[in-house]
């Protein structure tokens, strides 16, 4: 007979967590040695019962639980899980659906239509777009950027599906100097080489210059693909796309936008102009699980023509039941064959935000970065390094890296937020990203307190003047 209890007890412990995380630390508690003995168990020849096999892990996993879909988790770009979205997850988890073709789950098929209209509508993109429902920024800028390679190189006369590119024409890929991580690693995968892209300076924000943009493209010709960023990863800013679209237009070149987070700007009205111009783009990437805050892992792979996207993704074999126009086939979006049904969760967190929900996250988001910034900066020895357009807040202490990178460590430590570092035009600095569903207007002052707090413990004190 089947036995649901372990189904029953996970729900219990999922949801005993969630009621506690906006109060546990926000930074795990056990040490990798403490993980590793309660973890780390011999595979044993007879198995354990299941309910004891969710408990123990529960039990053992919990001191390396870092609450980042908690309310005062500020590192890196990290969203939480809406609850609706957690639950849609669940089913997901369930139902377990292959959802590479349409005859394996016509609902997830379905499912992905809708939610991939109700996206390009959100982004303001063309309902003619293609969507992929991958795993994340990663992979929507490689599928993307796939579907940028073939059409350049369908162009030149040359198939690179079949012919790969021993023997192409050269593919000149221009970037801002500040293009994200995943860009370069996908010009690797896609063995474009992450070394031969021309990088074109960007100003004090982080944004390409339409100025150098211009003269890099004038030097180049042949096959050319240029990669725009709506949201810098530390500073927040977008490129200027309007003038890049249209130079990339008069050169035939391929634009792509990386959007992880930034594309999202589209859905809210006091946002949308930071994204004038996207439209005109012919591939964008963004993300579910951050700013959408649905469970890891969801990225968007959207193309401007579905025929380009779908050469550079399908395959075909004779026992694959290939769908048609009306029955989607997610294997001619993205680059896996089997795959987790991502698009429940999506659809389930659209639907309940509707377009005024997903606008309301987003501006408030942006609202709360605006207010930690202005509380950071108003201490003595606070500086804020850029212009705060979004939800990203980069803050220098004591002018000095040494002092920067002091506080943030003893803002981890802490544990009433957790935020890392980076290094900005040369200078140390903390990152704060606001991306979480659940977090407020108090999460920000307790949080800007806490901060405030390591920064007067690690400021030196004024000359002549004895301590405390
Ligand atoms: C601009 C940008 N692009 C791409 C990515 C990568 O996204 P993911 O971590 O979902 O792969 C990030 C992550 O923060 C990002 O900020």
């Amino acid at each position: 007979m089947n036995d649901f209890t372990p189904l029953a007890r996970a729900a219990e412990l999922a949801r005993s967590f969630l009621d506690t995380l906006p109060a546990r630390p926000v930074r795990e508690s056990g040490s990798l040695a403490d993980l590793r003995r309660a973890l780390a168990l011999p595979l044993a020849d007879a198995g354990v019962p299941p309910v004891q096999v969710i408990d123990e892990l529960a039990r053992a996993a919990d001191p390396g639980i870092v609450a980042m879909a908690g309310p005062r988790y500020f590192g890196f770009v990290i969203g939480g899980s809406l609850p609706v979205a957690t639950a849609a997850d669940w089913l997901t988890a369930a139902w377990d659906q292959n959802a590479g073709l349409y005859v394996d789950s016509p609902a997830a098929a379905i499912v992905e239509d809708v939610a991939a209209g109700w996206l390009l509508d959100l982004f303001g993109l063309p309902q003619t777009a293609s969507v992929g429902f991958v795993t994340g920024g990663q992979m929507a800028n490689f599928t993307c950027l796939a579907a940028a390679r073939h059409a350049v190189l369908d162009r030149a006369g040359w198939d690179v599906e079949e012919r790969g590119l021993q023997g192409a024409p050269t593919v000149n890929v221009v970037v801002g100097e500040e293009a994200h991580a995943t860009i370069f690693a996908s010009l690797r995968f896609l063995g474009l080489g992450a070394a031969t892209a021309r990088r074109v300076a960007t100003d004090a924000q982080g944004r390409m210059r339409a100025d150098a943009l211009r003269e890099v493209l004038a030097k180049i010709s042949g096959p050319t693909i240029v990669c725009a960023q709506a949201g810098n990863v530390n500073t927040g800013a977008f490129d200027p796309l309007e003038e890049i679209a249209s130079l990339a237009r008069a050169r035939d070149a391929w634009l792509h936008v990386d959007g992880a987070f930034g594309l999202w700007a589209a859905a809210s009205p006091a946002h949308r102009h930071l994204t004038t111009g996207v439209a005109a783009a012919d591939s964008w990437a963004s993300d579910g699980h951050k700013w959408l805050n649905v469970p890891y892992d969801s990225g968007f792979a959207i193309v401007k023509d579905p025929a380009v996207h779908r050469a550079a993704m399908s395959i075909g074999a004779a026992y694959l039941v290939a769908g048609d126009a009306a029955r989607r086939d997610a294997l001619d979006w993205v680059p896996e064959l089997s795959r987790r049904a991502r698009g429940f969760p999506v659809y389930a967190a659209l639907r309940f935000l509707g377009r005024r929900g997903v606008a309301e996250l987003v501006a408030r988001c942006c609202t709360l970065a605006r207010r930690i910034a202005e509380r950071l900066a108003a201490a003595p020895g606070v500086a804020i390094l850029n212009d705060v357009v979004l939800n990203q807040v980069l803050v220098r202490f004591g002018d000095s890296d040494d002092v920067t990178r002091a506080v943030i460590e003893r803002v981890q430590e802490d544990g009433t937020c957790w935020l890392a570092g980076t290094t900005w035009h040369g200078k140390g600095a903390m990152r704060v990203s606001v991306c979480n569903w659940s977090t407020t207007a108090g999460d920000i002052d307790r949080s800007a307190d806490a901060i405030l707090a390591a920064s007067r413990a690690e400021s030196p004190r004024p000359r002549g003047r004895p301590g405390p």
